[in-house]
């Protein structure tokens, strides 16, 4: 029996397998609004058999966009573009979720294809980022972002409340907030990017305050019945991992005992010259750690694309869901290979009838 093929419930909600798509930004988008090429890539992706599939980091206000490419749904206009690819996700079979961001002082990026490094302001198809604190990300992305204000703040927060209103209304049955890999609500956790000197800043209860109250700003929207989940970088590997684990796990558990079903459990990605020990499945540890002190379902990426893998941290209890990513986008049908590497005869997922009928009889 393949641990990764069992079915996994989170509210009212029942994925066919643990095998999930994170969210992969697309840069295709204009203005926030995506086309076609979305609309191609996440079916692909739900009709392999996946359990999940979360649409890529959607920003959650124009300035929150990590490149000019990146998808929005700051707008009515720009959710209902959504609706087509949730609606093919649903009838393939598997769970249409999406990623809520704000990039913060990562924004006004060019995309990774063409650079990668930040748009000066002057340039017409750049924009003033907005972070905690003045301080600009690495050296050679040398943009210097606006310090927000107690009104930034509160904007912001709505924002993201809006944009879970509005993912709601489209169909998704999975959000995630993008709390990771240095974008905003990661900047306001880490002492690398807050250096501010009032409520949001300093301590650990004050640099938790945007996260903490943004989520629970969210959870008044988002249906109960509904998982509500939260993609955070729980370390740097900046030689300071301990202190940062056990802060994260603490919020990890302040965030459960407001509502939280899930924690995706990432990196900070806060400092451009962090020690990250690549290696398959390295994270696994980490997130076990955080399932079992926070006592909360996990999930986590980075390196599960070998299904044996995959199968050993559902099995050994260090996830509840794998995020899949690399390997989806190589092979959207990597569950269903997955399947056939794992010998599992008769996966408790489901391709559609048309698809089944065949591929099944292997
Ligand atoms: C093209 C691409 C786009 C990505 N975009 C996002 C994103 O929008 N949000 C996010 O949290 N992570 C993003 N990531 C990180 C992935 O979700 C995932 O964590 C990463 O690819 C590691 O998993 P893997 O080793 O299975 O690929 C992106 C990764 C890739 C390759």
């Amino acid at each position: 029996m393949s641990a990764l093929f069992e079915p996994f419930t989170l509210k009212d909600i029942t994925l066919r397998n643990r095998i999930a798509v994170p969210p992969m930004c697309q840069y295709s988008a204009n203005d926030g609004l995506i086309n076609d090429w979305h609309q191609a890539h996440l079916t692909s992706l739900a009709r392999g058999g996946a359990g999940l599939v979360i649409v890529e980091a959607t920003a959650v206000a124009p300035e929150g966009r990590i490149t000019p490419g990146c998808a929005g749904i700051w707008n009515d206009q720009l959710a209902q573009a959504f609706v087509p690819a949730v609606k093919a996700i649903k009838a393939a079979g598997s769970v249409p979720g999406i990623q809520i961001a704000h990039a913060g002082r990562k924004a006004s990026a060019n995309r990774p294809w063409e650079g990668d490094d930040h748009i000066a302001n002057e340039n017409p198809h750049g924009w003033q980022t907005i972070a905690p604190s003045a301080v600009a990300f690495g050296a050679h992305l040398g943009k210097e972002p606006e310090a927000m204000t107690p009104d930034d703040i509160a904007r912001v927060r709505g924002d993201f409340v809006a944009a879970a209103r509005r993912a709601r209304e489209v169909g998704f049955e999975w959000l995630e907030l993008h709390f990771a890999h240095g974008y905003l609500a990661q900047s306001f956790f880490s002492e690398h990017s807050n250096k501010r000197e009032d409520s949001y800043g300093g301590s650990f209860e004050n640099r938790s305050r945007f996260l903490m109250e943004t989520f629970a700003a969210v959870r008044e929207v988002w249906p109960e019945h509904l998982p509500l989940t939260v993609r955070f970088g729980v370390l740097e590997f900046d030689g300071r991992d301990e202190q940062t684990l056990s802060e994260s796990i603490e919020l990890t558990r302040r965030m459960k005992a407001g509502g939280l079903d899930l924690m995706s459990v990432s990196i900070g990605f806060s400092i451009p010259d962090s020690k990250i020990p690549w290696a398959p499945g390295f994270m696994g540890p980490i997130a076990e750690r955080v399932r079992r002190e926070a006592g909360i379902p996990v999930a986590s990426a980075w390196g599960f694309g070998e299904p044996t893998i995959a199968e050993e941290a559902v099995k050994n209890g260090q996830l509840d869901l794998i995020m899949v990513g690399k390997a989806h986008l190589a092979n959207p049908h990597w569950a269903y290979h997955a399947a056939r590497t794992l010998k599992v005869d008769q996966p408790s997922w489901t391709l559609p009838a048309p698809y089944a009928h065949w591929l099944e009889r292997y």
